[in-house]
């Protein structure tokens, strides 16, 4: 379906585990009236996972299955994705993308804080050092909707929720225009 066929818009929010994706999405879902579709949940709900990874302590998501069990919400849009992975959505899913950013040692901590320590520890703020989900969204959707967002304190949260929001009410206007 074509994203003019669709009279919700729907947003991916994405980036390194711990950079606040639960956190804004639930807000912005109480806002504006978007679903908020957390991917891993919805994962583990819909049994979307193929094998486990030992390295990472960790189930491997079954990635068609996964897009089978979402095509339709999407379809009908009004959706905000929640997905710390990014390049095997179909590009067509989404009008925009968000990238959500923190600095390493703030990242750090809220790992830690997670219980994260090891080898997943030091990945996943290695992934976020060299921006691999940042790369990832710009190689997978077109560049003028992929957004950097900062990450790192509550008033960044604030700011986000506000840009995001005006966004949302602005998609809705030309909507119906
Ligand atoms: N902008 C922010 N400022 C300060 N703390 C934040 C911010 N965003 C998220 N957090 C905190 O960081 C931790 C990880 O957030 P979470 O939303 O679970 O991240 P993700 O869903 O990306 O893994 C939580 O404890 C959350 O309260
Ligand atoms: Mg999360």
């Amino acid at each position: 379906m074509e994203t003019s066929q669709r009279i919700m818009p729907n947003i991916l929010v994405t980036g390194t585990p711990g950079v606040g994706k639960s956190t804004v999405c639930e807000q912005l879902a109480e806002r504006t009236g978007l679903e908020w579709l957390e991917v891993g949940k919805i994962a583990k709900d819909c049994e979307c996972f193929e094998e486990f990874d030992e390295v990472y302590q960790c189930p491997v998501l079954d990635e068609d299955k996964l897009i089978d069990e979402l095509e339709d919400k999407m379809a009908q849009g009004g959706n905000i994705v929640d997905y710390h992975g990014c390049d095997f959505f179909p590009e067509r899913w989404f009008d925009i993308v968000f990238v959500l950013r923190t600095n390493n040692t703030v990242l750090y901590d809220r790992l830690t804080h997670r219980g994260y320590t090891g080898k997943k520890l030091e990945d996943n703020v290695q992934c976020e050092i060299f921006q691999t989900i940042l790369e990832e969204a710009q190689a997978a959707y077109k560049p003028d909707i992929v957004h950097q967002l900062p990450s790192n304190t509550a008033d960044d949260m604030e700011e986000n929720l506000d840009k995001i929001t005006a966004w949302v009410e602005q998609w809705k206007m030309r909507a119906s225009s």
